[in-house]
């Protein structure tokens, strides 16, 4: 199968890529990325020079651009990742998120349907449900209740994803995951935005009074569900991916701190995040019943294997950390006090 993957350079798809060419179980994949800020081609530095996998430079909202790699590649299935993935900076800036999110999502359904791709997965977030008070879960007939201007483009784009469906027959599934840890993800997201500064000594910012609960899914789970939807899911679904593991913010950061060997002092507590949902939690029920999918990396070793790697590519982050993430980061900060 010859598979497109959007955003194959950010922490997710970056994480799928690998795994798809480590396995051998793609004939071949062209990544497409802009290379935002979060998007980084030394996150595939392992996969190494092989005539399996192709990267294009190009922003899935240029149509030009989108309907060249589906002209001259004639992909069997579009994974599609790519996005405007953090909640701080859509609420500093919501444009990005509407323009990639919505627009990009556009330009590739619609290349899809005129190229008569195959399949297409739409991967998505358990944040457009909004905030669940306990004991809910969501299935995926929860009601939309977005409340960021990320979750709200990424409901709208899971809509859109879905009419393709309902009105042209474009064999579209929808993914709805929790939120994912692990190696190469970008130190904005709590986890390794905790475990960076907590490697460095620094201060490690609490939004609100760190109550808010989230669902931790290991990003290797999270692709090989990702690949369990490609392979067995059926067209118009939408299909959650949950990692079993409720934590509240405050347990998470004590965990990082025990494992790094840090004191609790570095804990400091900043203003709220605007909107801020209090609790996530989804079920994946579906998935197991239907795919026979579950989550199989337990949240401690998760984050040990985690802790690990920041430790050891401490170039990495500093390279990541650069620049642009410097400005973002003041910026935040400086906000909350
Ligand atoms: P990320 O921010 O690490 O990476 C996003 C990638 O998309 C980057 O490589 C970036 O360069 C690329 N990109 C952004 N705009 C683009 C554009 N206009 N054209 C082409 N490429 C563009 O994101 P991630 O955490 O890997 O998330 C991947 C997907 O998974 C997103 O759709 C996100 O909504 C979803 N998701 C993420 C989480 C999570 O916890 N990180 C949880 C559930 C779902
Ligand atoms: P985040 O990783 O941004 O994911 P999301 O908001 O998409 O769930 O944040 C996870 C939780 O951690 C969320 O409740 C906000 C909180 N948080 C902090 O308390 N401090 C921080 O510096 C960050 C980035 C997040």
């Amino acid at each position: 199968m010859k598979i497109l993957v959007t955003g194959g350079a950010g922490f997710i798809g970056s994480s799928f890529v690998r795994m798809a060419v480590r396995e051998r179980w793609a004939e071949r994949i062209i990544n497409l990325d802009k290379l935002t800020y979060a998007g980084n081609l030394d996150n595939l530095r392992d996969i190494g020079q092989t005539a399996r996998y192709n990267f294009v430079h190009a922003d899935i909202a240029d149509t030009e651009a989108v309907e060249g790699i589906f002209a001259s590649e004639a992909p069997d299935a579009v994974i599609h990742f790519a996005a405007e993935s953090h909640v701080d900076r859509s609420i500093h800036s919501p444009a990005p998120a509407i323009h990639t999110n919505l627009n990009g999502t556009f330009t590739l359904l619609e290349a899809a349907r005129k190229y008569k791709v195959a399949r297409f997965v739409h991967i998505s977030t358990d944040e457009v449900y909004g905030s669940i008070d306990p004991p809910d879960e969501a299935d995926e007939t929860y009601p939309l209740r977005a409340s960021s201007p990320y979750s709200a483009s990424k409901a709208g784009s899971d809509l859109l994803a879905l009419s393709y469906y309902t009105t042209y027959k474009l064999n579209v599934s929808v993914t709805r995951a929790s939120n994912n840890y692990g190696p190469y993800q970008f130190p904005e997201k709590l986890i390794p935005l905790m475990i960076s500064n907590a490697l460095e000594d620094k201060p490690l910012p609490v939004y609100g009074d760190g109550q808010q609960v989230r669902d931790w899914l290991y990003v290797e789970d999270h692709c090989r569900a990702i690949r369990a939807v490609l392979e067995k899911g059926a067209s118009g679904e939408i299909y959650n991916i949950g990692g079993n593991c409720s934590l509240p913010n405050l347990e998470v950061i004590r965990r990082i701190l025990k494992l790094t060997g840090k004191p609790e002092t570095l804990v400091t507590r900043v203003a709220d995040r605007p909107g801020h949902d209090r609790r996530y939690a989804l079920t994946n029920q579906k998935l197991n019943r239907i795919i026979g999918w579950e989550p199989l990396m337990s949240f401690d070793q998760g984050l040990e294997v985690t802790i690990d790697w920041y430790r050891e590519n401490h170039e990495w982050i500093e390279r990541v950390k650069s620049g642009e993430y410097r400005l973002f980061y003041e910026l935040n900060y400086a906000q909350r006090g």
